[in-house]
């Protein structure tokens, strides 16, 4: 159990390196196994997703180690295509393994996978995906058997821009002989990542970024040297820490326009925002304007991971913000627990509408998922007095040394692992502890 202890208040000023991007290196991690190869990864975020990705990878009979910011794979001698359940559950994106294994192998055991609980997250799209590119696809009791005589190029028409789906896809139809078009494909700059790391590896692949992605075919680099982009949602995550604090923080090494929609409503709620093409410097008074309504949409709409940590900026603004949630069904899990804060929000259906209030006071809260979680952190960090915020280690699966780099902008935040001792209040603790 991860521990953070949070006493609110101060403004937050100064410059903060934005980490590699947590969603592109997932995928990432698991094309490394599409063709025998060898790669270096840099600027690969300390993760413990990434730490899952890199077992599963081990488990296949991969060589796959870190060395501070860069992690070494090699594929050439893969030797199994099935991966455990218990691997399988530790993260969603476990689940891409499954067509870069067909793509390698032909064959791919595996499970359900696992990931935060935000409603029904179905497989749907990526097993039609696949299956439209020639794979045979049993599923029994959660269990996966996929396998492919040969692959064979195909249009896929996505029913939905799914992302997952679409990487899939993508890796799968790497190993299809035949042009493949998958349409209706998921814009988001992940996918852009995953397109760039594959013609890195000898791909050829065009449209990454728009609805048509075109895969011709495939002709393996032994060896690959690639640097995984800015994670754009800790971008996001550090935005609404200065927005709803107040100071002035400036952020480098992100592709600000990734995060334009965040922008445009943190600059309408009265920050004072300069991006460039690789930094960002934001100024706020700390009590912000409300924004109307905010409408989560696949990129490049306002993205769905974001949706949080703007609420936790939005819960001292001067009245009412509306934000409903499109992607996912059950994404307000973190609303009772920052209302336990003093926030009013109240949730009909797909959307939280938030009644800004003066001050918000210290409190204990559980982490309910990794934005969520990330979420409370914010908005005790804004309250008055001392938070505690209980964490099964959601948030350690997205940001890494979050604790380290709010502190360094100014922040009073600690995070303990049970067990350890600290110099905070244990009474406040104890008397928390639900
Ligand atoms: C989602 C986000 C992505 C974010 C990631 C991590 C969107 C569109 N996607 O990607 O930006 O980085 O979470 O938090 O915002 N769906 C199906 N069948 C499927 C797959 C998905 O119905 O086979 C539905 C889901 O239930 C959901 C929506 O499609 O409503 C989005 O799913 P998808 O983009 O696949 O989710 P992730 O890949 O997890």
């Amino acid at each position: 159990m991860d521990i953070w202890h949070i006493r609110g208040g101060n403004c937050l000023e100064g410059t903060a390196q934005i980490q590699g991007s947590k969603n592109a290196c997932l995928p990432i991690l698991a094309a490394a196994v599409i063709a025998p190869l060898r790669c270096e990864l840099l600027r690969v975020p300390k993760l413990s997703d990434v730490d899952a990705a890199l077992k599963i990878l081990r488990c296949l009979g991969c060589t796959a180690g870190r060395r501070d910011e860069t992690v070494y794979i090699d594929s050439t001698t893969l030797s199994a295509c099935a991966i455990p359940h218990e691997l399988m559950a530790e993260m969603r994106s476990s689940v891409i393994f499954m067509g870069a294994l067909l793509a390698r192998c032909g064959e791919a055991w595996l499970s359900l996978p696992g990931g935060c609980r935000l409603g029904k997250r179905p497989i749907d799209l990526h097993l039609k995906a696949l299956r439209a590119l020639g794979a045979e696809i049993e599923e029994e009791g959660g269990e996966l058997h996929c396998r492919a005589g040969k692959l064979c190029g195909a249009v896929i028409e996505l029913r939905f821009p799914s992302v997952g789906a679409t990487e899939n896809a993508m890796l799968a139809a790497c190993g299809a002989k035949g042009e493949t078009i998958i349409r209706n494909a998921a814009r988001e700059p992940e996918i852009m990542a995953l397109q760039d790391f594959l013609r890195a590896l000898g791909a050829e692949l065009e449209g990454a970024g728009t609805a048509e992605i075109r895969i011709r075919g495939f002709h393996p680099r032994g060896c690959v040297q690639f640097k995984i982009p800015a994670d754009r949602i800790a971008a996001a995550t550090l935005a609404c820490a200065a927005a709803g604090c107040g100071g002035d923080v400036s952020l480098q090494g992100l592709e600000s326009q990734q995060i334009s929609t965040l922008l445009h409503f943190l600059n309408t709620a009265g920050c004072d925002i300069m991006a460039q093409h690789h930094a960002l410097r934001i100024r706020s008074e700390g009590r912000l304007q409300p924004v109307g309504t905010v409408v989560t949409a696949p990129y490049p709409g306002f993205p769905t991971d974001a949706q949080p940590l703007l609420m936790a900026a939005m819960l001292r603004a001067s009245g009412r913000t509306l934000i409903r949630e499109t992607i996912f069904e059950q994404r307000f899990r973190h609303v009772p627990e920052l209302c336990r804060l003093g926030a009013n929000i109240q949730v009909d259906g797909d959307t939280a509408e938030i009644l800004g209030v003066e001050r918000l006071s210290g409190t204990a809260m559980q982490a309910t998922d990794l934005r969520g979680g990330a979420a409370m952190i914010l908005a005790a960090l804004a309250a008055d007095g001392e938070s505690i915020v209980f964490d099964e280690g959601h948030v350690r699966r997205g940001y890494e040394d979050i604790d380290r780099t709010l502190e360094n902008l100014g922040a009073s935040i600690f995070l303990e692992h049970e067990g350890e001792d600290n110099g905070f209040n244990t009474a406040v603790q104890s008397s928390a502890r639900r």
